[in-house]
């Protein structure tokens, strides 16, 4: 057999999506891998079942159907606080992956660098990758998952850097870069002419008194940033994979194409059913965040009651407990040991924390609490005693 390519000899599986599988080996609840066990808006699935009769059933625009464009925009032009035109700064994508993918390729040549905050969601180092570049990791520093200015301008001053990816609300640390944050992200952009790609789909999951500041409407930014967002997490439709980049006219119509030869489109019949989401009031986003509000309190409260060392989310449905000290207690060396034996004898699946650091750090589990009350305080239930059920 011939080689096969050398560029992705380095891709281990997903652990996100590998410890889906080990939740299900061992019949435990599966807190790892980021979705709800919740449905769509009425609204949607209803208008879903007119759809299936009526159609749309063929391709529709490759960069997206026109309806669902012009409510997007409509949408996100007061959020985003700048002008977005349905026909030229829109591409609808395969979901915030394929639109992360689809926005590297558009902006970043083979040999060129991409600055990666780490811990960062696992799909940006090989977007970096499969676009041949290389990515220049700049540390989060814990608890709070804050940058150092300098750390992150010497990454940036780095010869070939030509974008930053930028994701805010962060997945998995549940940060929410403030205003000042993203001002200095903002200088260092400019500074050495990069272009910022960010990936915001947890912009309506953001706990009070934190606020989603979308990087475009910055001053100046909205030039040099390309938006990635989707509908995965906003409305409970993370198999639907709607997703899109929201840029300039020059970059998108650059993405139009690359979008076309990597997927042609997105699924015509569900962009026709999702409009009806997108065109929900206020209220609909308002309730959400109430939604997630409780439940973070609810499962935060109960991992602090149970003594995990948790990092309290700022946004996003994710909370990072740092369990190095039971790791060291009980003879762990590496995290994924520790998950897998967290899922096999106490029955919660969380993500070892490593898989989002660049560097080695085994002493993080992520959970996610994007569940219905009744599984959280199951897995809670579960919890109950879990450095005893680990020990036995
Ligand atoms: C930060 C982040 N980006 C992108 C995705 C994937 O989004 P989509 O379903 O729109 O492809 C996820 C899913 O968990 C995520 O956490």
């Amino acid at each position: 057999m011939p080689t096969l390519s050398h560029r992705t000899e380095r891709f281990t599986d997903s652990v996100i999506r590998r410890m889906t599988r080990v939740s299900l080996k061992y019949g435990a609840i599966n807190l790892s891998q980021g979705f709800p066990d919740f449905d769509p808006p009425a609204v949607i699935t209803d208008r879903l079942a007119q759809v299936a009769h009526d159609g749309p059933h063929q391709y529709a625009l490759t960069w997206g159907a026109q309806n669902f464009r012009e409510a997007l925009a409509a949408k996100q032009r007061p959020r985003m606080g700048i002008d977005i035109n349905p026909d030229t700064n829109i591409v609808v994508t395969c979901g915030s992956t394929e639109a992360m993918m689809c926005a590297v390729m558009s902006v970043v040549d083979p040999g060129e660098r991409v600055v990666v905050f780490s811990p960062f969601y696992e799909n940006y180092g090989a977007d970096a990758i499969l676009c041949g570049a290389t990515p220049t990791y700049v540390t989060l520093h814990a608890p709070e998952f804050s940058f150092d200015e300098a750390e992150l301008e010497a990454a940036c001053a780095l010869p070939g850097t030509k974008a930053l990816i930028l994701c805010n609300p962060s997945n998995p640390t549940g940060h929410v870069f403030a205003l000042a944050e993203l001002q200095a992200i903002a200088r260092m952009a400019e500074k050495y002419d990069l272009f910022v790609i960010t990936d915001e789909v947890y912009e309506h999951i953001v706990y009070a008194p934190h606020r989603h500041v979308y990087f475009a409407s910055l001053p100046e930014m909205a030039e040099r940033t390309l938006s990635c967002s989707s509908l995965s997490k906003t409305y409970s439709m993370t198999g639907w994979r709607l997703g899109y980049v929201i840029a300039p006219a020059e970059v998108i119509d650059r993405a139009k194409k690359v979008h076309d030869f990597l997927t042609v489109g997105a699924a015509a019949p569900l962009m026709e059913a999702a409009v009806a989401g997108l065109t929900l009031p206020a209220s609909y986003y308002e309730d959400l965040t109430a939604l997630y509000t409780h439940k973070r309190e609810l499962f935060c409260t109960g991992l602090r009651d149970l003594g995990f060392r948790i990092v309290e989310p700022q946004g996003a449905y994710y909370v990072m407990a740092d369990v190095s000290a039971a790791e060291a207690e009980l003879g762990y060396t590496d995290d994924e040991t520790f998950a897998v034996d967290l899922c096999r004898k106490v029955g919660v699946a969380t993500v070892p924390g490593n898989c989002f650091f660049a560097g080695d750090e085994y002493h993080f589990v992520r959970f996610h609490f994007a569940k219905s009350d009744e599984l959280l305080g199951q897995a809670l239930d579960a919890l109950d005693g879990w450095q005893e059920k680990m020990q036995a």
